[in-house]
């Protein structure tokens, strides 16, 4: 078995992402205006400057969307539900080409303007701090994915018969306004409206549907707070299989019928999978899980969706125990600046490495050892993976094995019986919310009550292949 990657083969073409860099220094500076200020274009990541923004923080989405799989085209009403973290005078919400027809702040039409990936929203009255607002953004047309720095697309990409959704990490703001930086997680209601045979699946869980002039309404609900690049509403003729498991974890299976005879046996390993990921990371942090399996096989990759991860085609065993882990690590502790990537992606391939020494194969010591075989030219050790350096590198090899590598290195440091503490005390410390490296490796002193930062700095930080440990 070669170490495992989700990478395609298509994010090896790099773009240099120094533009938009140079751009958002520009644009990050806020003129305070008379009696309040404007909110920031951005959340203040370097890696992805323009994503999410300044000023406001949002608690739920209501997303009612209708997508014609014919013509492609989107209709879609959003409401915001948000509260104002300063005086504002207007606000950016991020959103990339649709059309958008009109926009009320608390029932008051507003107005707006479109700047590049940025809908700049002024109300007729200043939002005080503090405040709960509500916004209503009416739109349509047809949504396109977005292209990253690393030349994969995400966001709404069109298949043959609907669309795989996957906003990772950048591509919410293609299909709906949205604050879209994973520092703001929200509760969702969607209601998707598709044309008669066609399933539309999005988070959590599903409230009801129903079908009438040719056409079927489903309604979702995520209610646990979730980052905006973990949302998706793909859509697509697909096989739907319902159960609750033992521990009640309501399953909702989506499959396309292309995939359905290689995706049987791994999805059945489900359950199975859950519960042993629940011993070693503390309870599922949700109540709602499952699979989409899509066709989708322009994609490349899989996507960790929040209770529902989503594949373009029939996952292996290994990519469901890495989806899975996410929902502790990524989904349920998010990160705050995606230059800890690592904490979502070391952490599910190290989850995968568990996965593979605890049900009959090699341990994680000998996937370790595999690895540090490989030459100080290799890939692998082209940049350390606490800090890729840019978006274009954040799903690199190094983020995805050195940063397992990293957590294995832990693991010899501090022992099983701590290690395993700190793992479960992060996922349960930090549920529903936010983590930061610096965050983990504080948790793992205290934990083992051992001084890690040399091996953390050595690891997660310096560059090159690091010396035989
Ligand atoms: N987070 C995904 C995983 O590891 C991978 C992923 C999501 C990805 N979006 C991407 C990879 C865009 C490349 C490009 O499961
Ligand atoms: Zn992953």
């Amino acid at each position: 078995m070669t170490p495992p990657s989700r990478q395609p083969a298509r994010r090896r073409t790099a773009v240099l992402a120094t533009v938009p860099v140079a751009v958002a220094a520009l644009l990050g500076a806020t003129a305070p205006t008379a009696g309040g200020t404007a909110g920031a274009p951005g959340a203040g990541d370097p890696y992805f400057p323009l994503s999410g923004n300044g000023g406001y923080d949002v608690r739920h989405y209501d997303l009612t969307l209708g997508y014609d799989t014919g013509s492609r085209r989107l209709d879609g009403t959003a409401v915001l539900t948000a509260r104002a973290t300063r005086e504002l005078t207007r606000f950016d919400l991020d959103l990339k080409g649709l059309t958008v027809t009109a926009v009320t702040v608390d029932r008051t039409g507003a107005s707006f303007r479109r700047d590049g990936q940025e809908l700049v929203v002024t109300p007729r009255h200043i939002l005080r701090t503090g405040r709960t607002f509500r916004v209503t953004v009416a739109y349509h047309g047809t949504p396109k994915p977005v292209t990253d720095p690393d030349g994969s697309a995400d966001g709404w990409i069109p298949t043959d018969d609907g669309a795989f959704v996957a906003g990772e990490p950048q591509g919410a703001m293609t299909w709906f306004p949205v604050n879209g930086h994973p520092k703001d997680k929200a509760a969702y209601d969607f209601t998707l409206t598709v044309p008669k045979g066609r399933t539309a699946v999005a988070n959590g869980v599903l409230l009801g549907q129903h079908t009438a002039h040719g056409r079927t309404t489903f309604r979702w609900r995520q209610t646990r707070p979730m980052a905006a690049y973990l949302a998706t509403a793909t859509i697509g003729r697909f096989r739907v299989e319902r159960y609750t498991t033992r521990d009640g974890i309501q399953v909702y299976n989506a499959v396309d019928a292309r995939e359905a005879r290689a995706a049987a046996p791994v999805l059945k390993q489900l359950p199975a999978v859950l519960a042993w990921e629940s011993k070693l990371f503390g309870p599922y942090p949700f109540r709602a899980a499952g699979a989409v399996v899509d066709h989708a096989p322009d994609v490349g990759y899989a996507l960790e969706t929040q209770t529902r991860p989503l594949y373009d085609s029939a996952p292996d065993l290994d990519t469901l125990v890495h989806e899975s882990a996410h929902q502790w690590f990524g989904d349920s502790v998010t990160l705050t600046a995606w230059k800890d990537i690592w904490l979502n992606e070391g952490f599910a391939t190290y989850a995968e490495w568990l996965y593979t020494e605890q049900h009959g194969g090699r341990s994680a010591q000998r996937t370790f050892d595999a690895l540090y075989t490989r030459p100080a030219s290799d890939g692998l050790w082209a940049y350390p993976p606490g800090d890729p350096g840019s978006g274009a590198r954040i799903f690199g090899t190094p983020v995805y094995a050195r940063g397992a590598m990293a957590l294995h290195e832990l693991r010899r440091a501090v022992g099983d019986r701590d290690f395993f503490r700190i793992l479960r005390a992060w996922a349960t410390g930090h549920r529903g919310g936010h983590g930061t490296t610096a965050q983990f490796a504080r948790l793992a002193e205290k934990t083992s009550g051992k001084q890690l930062d040399g091996l953390l700095h050595t690891w997660l930080y310096t560059p090159g292949k690091p010396d035989r440990p």
